[in-house]
């Protein structure tokens, strides 16, 4: 979620509803903000769940993500600021030097996510939403990282995996932790 890149534009695709602004970077994630951003009409008061779905995919809230949010709805930064410093369960740095975030959505659960979840949960020995103890890596689950068809699908550091076994992604993931 860092380095800004421009060429990725936020097209939200929608009639009468703008163009949203370019993506903080070619992440294939924030087309799954730019879907929570129209469906909830790109609108101020839809401020609180985008705020979650971009935690939800990516683990935290950094400045890009915020400065997008902003962008993207028309609410001042300095508002976008103040909730997600204010509620406690928006976090705005990486708990784990690294993240892995686990897709859960419908084409990945039934691809064998479980197995994976299970088999990182035992590897690592965290829970979803975990880290581990010497805060290498952090384990979390998102309904849809926009991969459907790699499913089942896990982002390892903001790498997109598809089609990956348990046993694969587990030995790489443990050689991130
Ligand atoms: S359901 Fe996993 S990427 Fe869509």
């Amino acid at each position: 979620m860092t380095s800004a890149t421009a060429d990725a534009v936020g097209a939200r695709g929608t009639p009468g509803v703008p163009a949203g602004p370019a993506h903080p970077s070619e992440d294939r994630r924030w087309r799954q903000v730019d879907v929570r951003i129209r469906r909830l009409g790109a609108r101020p008061d839809g401020l609180i769940e985008v705020l979650h779905t971009l935690q939800q995919l990516f683990g935290y809230l950094d400045d890009d993500a915020l400065a997008y949010v902003s962008e993207a709805l028309g609410v001042p930064p300095s508002q976008v600021m103040g909730v997600a410093t204010f509620y406690s369960f928006f976090v705005l740095k990486p708990q784990g030097a690294h993240t892995c975030v686990v897709c859960t959505g419908t084409a990945c659960y039934l691809n064998g996510a479980k197995a994976i979840l299970r088999a990182l949960r035992e590897a690592l020995g965290v829970e979803v939403g975990g880290t581990t103890a010497d805060a290498s890596l952090s384990l979390l689950g998102a309904r849809c990282l926009g991969a459907c068809s790699q499913a089942p699908a896990v982002v390892l550091d903001g790498e997109v995996h598809g089609k990956v076994l348990a046993e694969e992604i587990t030995a790489l993931v443990a050689s991130h932790a």
